[in-house]
Formats: C-alpha cells, structure tokens, sequence
C-alpha cells in the first residue's frame, strides 16, 4: 500500500535532533507504518550549522527562526529539539497551527506552562507526544508487561537512579549548546528535569502515581562564567538530588541523580522489589533485563539475566530487528518512538507518553523541586 506523506519540520539540530533524524530515516526501514515521514525542514540558531546538517541528514531545507516551520503549510509535524524553554512557545504556535507535535522532555519549565501546552494540543485535537524514550528500550517495556501480568504481587520499593561526572569542573560554562542545562532560565532546573523527569516517567509508568515527595538538592559550584555575557554569574540549578516518596499503591521510592557521581556516564538505573519477584535495569546494560522469582524451585532460584532479543512476540519491538541473540542499542528507542506515534496517526489514537501524561511527570519536578528548597514533604499536585 502506497504510504501517506507525513511532512516534518525539526526545530533544533543538537543531541536529539540527530537521534531523531535518525529514526525517521529508519522507521520504515524497519517498521511498517501508514506513513512515511519526510525530511522537510530543519531549524537551529546557527544558519551554517543548520544547512550542515540539512545535507548530512537529507532534510529539504533549512531556517534560523521557527516561526518560518509554523507557517510552512506543508509542515505537517513539528518535532520540538531545542532547550526546555523554548518548548512552550513552540508547541503552542504548533498546536494553534493545527500540527502534530512530538518534544523532547521535559515538556515545559514548570506544571503551569505544561498545563497550558496539554490543554492546547487537546483543544486543537492534533497528535501528541513526549519523549521519554526510555519508554521503549525492549527490556523497559517487557518489565512494564511483566508488572501488568501480576508477576512481581504487590510492590513494596520502587528505586530509581540517573548518574552523570560531566559538571564536575567549575570551568564548565552555564548557558550554550549542551551547556544551556546549567542555565536555570533556559533548562528551569538541573538534574530534577534532565534526568530525574526519566526516572519519574518510568517508574510511574510502571508503578502508577506518586503522591508525595521529600527532597534533598545541592548546588555544589555556586557560581559560573556564562556563554552568552562572558561573566561569572551565580547557578541556579540543582547539581544533585535525592528524593523519597511514596506511590499511590503504597509502595516507596527511592532516587538519585547527579552530575557529580566521578566514573559514571549515564548510569540510568531501576529496580523494583514485589512480593514475588524482583526486576532491575542498567542502561549500560540496556537489552538485558534483570529477574529473580521466588517461585522458583529452591535450588534454582537466583538472579536470572534475560537477554531481550527473542522473536515470537514475546519480547517487544525485537521481531522487527535481526535475529534472537542479536541486540539493539540506545539509537533504536527513538525508533520506536517514531514508529508507535505514527502507528497511533494511524489509527487515530494518541501514543504515551501524551502532552497531558508529561504534565504528571512535571507535577512530581516541581514538587520535588520544592521540597528541595522547603525541606518538607510536599503532595504531588
Ligand atoms: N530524550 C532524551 O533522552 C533527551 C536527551 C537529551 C536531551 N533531551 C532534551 O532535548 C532537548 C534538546 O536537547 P539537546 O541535547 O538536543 O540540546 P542541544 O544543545 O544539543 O541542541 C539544541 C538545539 O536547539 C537549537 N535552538 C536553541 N534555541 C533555539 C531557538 N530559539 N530556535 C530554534 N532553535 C533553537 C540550537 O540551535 C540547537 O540546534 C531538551 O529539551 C533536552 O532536555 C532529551
């Protein structure tokens, strides 16, 4: 069957603009959607960058001012790439535009604005979606199925980590590409929206709503030269942050994350201890599930480590990639991403995680943004 044009217009070139141009190149390559996105146009700052990368990636065209992608009658999908503060004004003008629209996460600087964007999507009734592409690392996914199937009984600790050493040295600028995430105007907090907001997706996915968070945060380099004044001015973001909390079914959580942690890349880590068994997860380690049963007969009972890259349709999304043993990496998730939102076009649904799940997520960063400030525990919305 002939496959529908799906028009895209990228706004920004950096990290995610390429983990995203790459999936839209291979979607159909591996999945089979109705449609057939086309690399319209890319947007950035910079107008030799833009261009540069319009010809590495195979995007028509290229522009410096996102407001052109708007009103290009053409563009039938905005993909929203750039710092945490521009999402908002973005998004709006896409949804207004009658666009469907995918961002990057966090999905907005706080829940205000993320209300606001979820309320305009819904009303304009386009085609939305967040990326928490976590989400869709098979073994993440295939612990989610295992969770639905009752297999771990009532979860007791839900424990979540997300590691970085890439701040450590104060010669690290705040503001600029890549390093607008020390800025607190344009990322809106640190480590709570960088990396926490993907710990907090993932495990209420997987273990439903929090309902109260008690935080612990810390700005260990006070003060840094700005890349855009050239002078040193204070830092107003969280370098690091601790929270427990407690989950709507009763459980505890349990998380960490920081960019101060010396040896450690991306250590994006979970696990979660039920009455029956126990699930943990390594991002260093992404296509291998960790699993104990304590059904198991007694002398066989221990820590089995699942390599998810079987075939019949047990394993999620693995049929559509090599053969069983071979595995897949951090590019795929974005994949999947790609080929379950235009599933969903298709089929007129809305694929998770929506603009309205993400004001969830950004319900929880704010309170544990606040508690962070307050020392109290603060009731999630
Ligand atoms: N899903 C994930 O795992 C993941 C990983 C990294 C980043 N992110 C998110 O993706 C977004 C982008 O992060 P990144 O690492 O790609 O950043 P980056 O610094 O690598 O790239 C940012 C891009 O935005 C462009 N830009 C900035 N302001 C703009 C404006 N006003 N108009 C047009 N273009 C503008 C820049 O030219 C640049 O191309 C952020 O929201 C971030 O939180 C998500």
């Amino acid at each position: 069957m002939a496959k529908k044009q799906l028009n895209v217009g990228l706004i920004g070139y950096g990290f995610m603009g390429r983990t995203h141009s790459n999936a839209y190149r291979n979607v159909n390559a591996f999945f089979d959607p109705e449609y057939q996105p086309v690399l319209k146009t890319v947007c950035g700052l910079v107008e030799g960058e833009a261009k540069a990368f319009a010809d590495n990636w195979g995007y028509e065209s290229h522009c410096t001012d996102w407001r052109q992608v708007i009103d290009d009658k053409n563009i039938d999908m905005v993909d929203i790439c750039v710092p945490n503060n521009v999402h908002s004004e973005i998004a709006l003008a896409a949804a207004a535009a009658g666009k469907a629209i995918l961002c990057e996460k966090p999905l907005a600087l706080n829940v205000a604005q993320a209300e606001e964007m979820a309320k305009a999507v819904e009303d304009a009734g386009v085609a939305n979606m967040v990326s928490f592409n976590y989400r869709r690392v098979p073994a993440v996914t295939l612990a989610k199925r295992l969770i639905e199937e009752g297999r771990l009984g009532k979860i007791f600790h839900y424990r979540g980590q997300f590691l970085q050493d890439w701040t450590i040295s104060s010669n690290v600028p705040q503001g600029g590409m890549a390093t607008w995430r020390l800025d607190v105007k344009a990322a809106g907090s640190g480590v709570i929206g960088d990396l926490l907001a993907h710990s907090i997706d993932t495990a209420m996915w997987h273990n439903g709503p929090i309902t109260k968070v008690n935080a612990l945060t810390e700005t260990f380099i006070k003060e840094r030269m700005h890349a855009e004044t050239g002078k040193v001015e204070p830092v107003g973001i969280d370098d690091a942050c601790t929270f427990f909390c407690r989950f709507g079914n009763g459980s505890l959580g349990n998380f960490e994350s920081t960019r101060y942690a010396r040896g450690h890349k991306a250590l994006f880590t979970f696990e979660i201890n039920g009455e029956n068994a126990s699930i943990a997860w390594d991002l260093h380690d992404l296509h291998r599930l960790s699993w104990f049963d304590h059904n198991d007969e007694g002398k066989l009972r221990g820590w089995r480590s699942i390599h998810v890259s079987d075939h019949g349709g047990e394993q999620p999304y693995m049929e559509n990639w090599w053969v069983p043993g071979l595995q897949i990496g951090y590019a795929e998730s974005f994949v999947h991403q790609i080929a379950d939102f235009l599933e969903g076009m298709a089929k007129g649904e809305l694929a998770a995680p929506t603009f309205r799940d993400a004001v969830e997520t950004q319900k929880v960063c704010d309170a544990v943004l606040e508690s962070g400030k307050t020392g109290q525990w603060v009731d999630v919305g």
